[in-house]
């Protein structure tokens, strides 16, 4: 009974199979049905799978052969795409097969015939190592992305507010990316005037780590941290992915919380970051043209196989009356929307002012939405935060 309990409140492993050899159908039949597995898909060619090997979050891939030898060039093309940890299992593993797995980069080789549960148990190890070395730093900031397919709908607004909610009022160490990488504006709406840039930090020679980019980021008086986006436009493509990677997994070690502004549209920079992305917010407004941009979004993410319990749908100037109501928006959508943020004439004169609404006007309805918003990100550290408040007064 007890362990019925725990299995079914375990967080279920995505898992993700490619390759192919003997006895492998049965065992992903078993896997599929496995409560404490989430089987995103499988695939035989790893180039066939590139979008979801990249996108889909994987916790594990399963890589079958039934060569003798270690297939060192698919595992190489699964490693261009994920760094999750790899299981090898092999229909024919030679003793060759086995000592090659000891120096290469996988996390286990299981020979077939196995039991489902002896797999099982290989994979919740290999997801609990999380493909990083050991001595990897235990602290891992939360990314939050907010999009949204459509210009103009509020992500910049949103973005530079709740990450000053994040680092005012949570109290979280904050760091606030600017993604826009051609036309971003997150520093002109905080009233700042950056020296450096995101181009600057990723153009600068030498190995890029926590230390460097404390140097590059630009600090508001609310205690958040901001990389602006390229002063020219043509420095855009500089930022490349491979960069942009390594500065979010730096981000990580050094803040709480890393929240990425973007531009209307799924391109490189904007994937890699969907890989990395804890909570994606998804910003909608009430015009049938957004709605129509949003669901094909909504699609996209689908077909790049991103969890849906990361997106949260955020409906902007909700009280607009527009003649289009949020059980409309849901409708069309096929999905509930998670937050409501009201439309608040106070916003357009902080960003004219260069002050994040939800510091300079508290009280206003857009600063209680933002507040509650940054609230539901971080629930469990704002409910320390409040006993830990409740235990000085008592
Ligand atoms: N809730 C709101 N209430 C009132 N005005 C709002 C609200 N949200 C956004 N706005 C206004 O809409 C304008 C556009 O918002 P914002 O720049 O954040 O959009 P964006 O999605 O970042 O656009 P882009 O795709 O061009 O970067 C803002 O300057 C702001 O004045
Ligand atoms: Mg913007």
């Amino acid at each position: 009974m007890s362990t019925d309990t725990s299995v079914a409140t375990r967080e279920q492993v995505r898992i993700f199979v490619t390759g192919s050899c003997e006895g492998l159908d049965e065992l992903r039949d078993a896997l599929q049905e496995h409560a404490e597995l989430e089987l995103v898909g499988s695939n035989e060619g790893v180039a066939d799978s590139a979008g979801v090997l990249a996108g889909g979050h994987l916790e594990v891939v399963l890589h079958a052969t039934r060569s003798p030898r270690l297939p060192l060039d698919e595992l190489a093309a699964i490693r261009e795409y994920t760094p999750a940890p790899v299981i090898v299992v092999a229909s024919n593993a030679t003793s060759e097969l086995l000592g090659e797995a000891l120096e290469a980069d996988v996390a286990d080789v299981l020979p077939l015939p196995q039991t489902p549960e002896n797999v099982v148990f290989a994979i919740r190890k290999a997801s609990k190592s999380g493909g990083r070395p050991a001595s990897a730093p235990s602290r891992r900031g939360r990314i939050v992305t907010v999009f949204s397919p459509k210009g103009g709908t509020g992500k910049t607004v949103l973005s530079t507010n709740l990450a000053s909610a994040f680092a005012k009022e949570e109290g979280k160490r904050t760091l606030l990316v600017d993604l826009d990488l051609q036309f971003g504006d997150t520093a002109i709406m905080l009233g700042l005037e950056p020296e450096k840039t995101i181009h600057d930090l990723v153009v600068a020679p030498g190995q890029l780590d926590s230390e460097k980019l404390a140097g590059y980021v630009t600090s508001h008086p609310s205690g958040l941290d901001i990389l602006p986006a390229p002063v020219r436009p043509e420095d855009a493509e500089l930022v490349t992915e491979a960069k942009l990677a390594r500065l979010l997994e730096v981000a990580r070690e050094s803040y709480d919380v890393i929240v990425v502004d973007t531009s209307p549209f799924f391109y490189g920079p904007m994937l890699v970051t969907l890989d990395r992305t804890d909570e994606l917010l998804l910003v909608c407004g009430l015009e049938v043209t957004t709605l129509k941009n949003v669901r094909l979004a909504l699609q996209t993410l689908e077909l790049l196989s991103f969890p849906a319990k990361r997106v949260g749908v955020v409906l902007n100037r909700a009280n607009s009356k527009v003649g289009m109501k949020r059980s409309e928006v849901e409708a069309a959508l096929e999905t509930k929307v998670r937050f409501e943020v009201p439309s608040d004439r106070q916003v357009p004169l902080c960003v004219n002012r260069g002050n994040p609404a939800v510091l300079n006007e508290a009280g206003s309805s857009f600063s209680k939405a933002v507040r509650e918003m940054a609230k539901a990100l971080v629930p469990a550290e704002a409910a320390k935060a409040r006993k830990r408040r409740m235990f000085r007064r008592g």
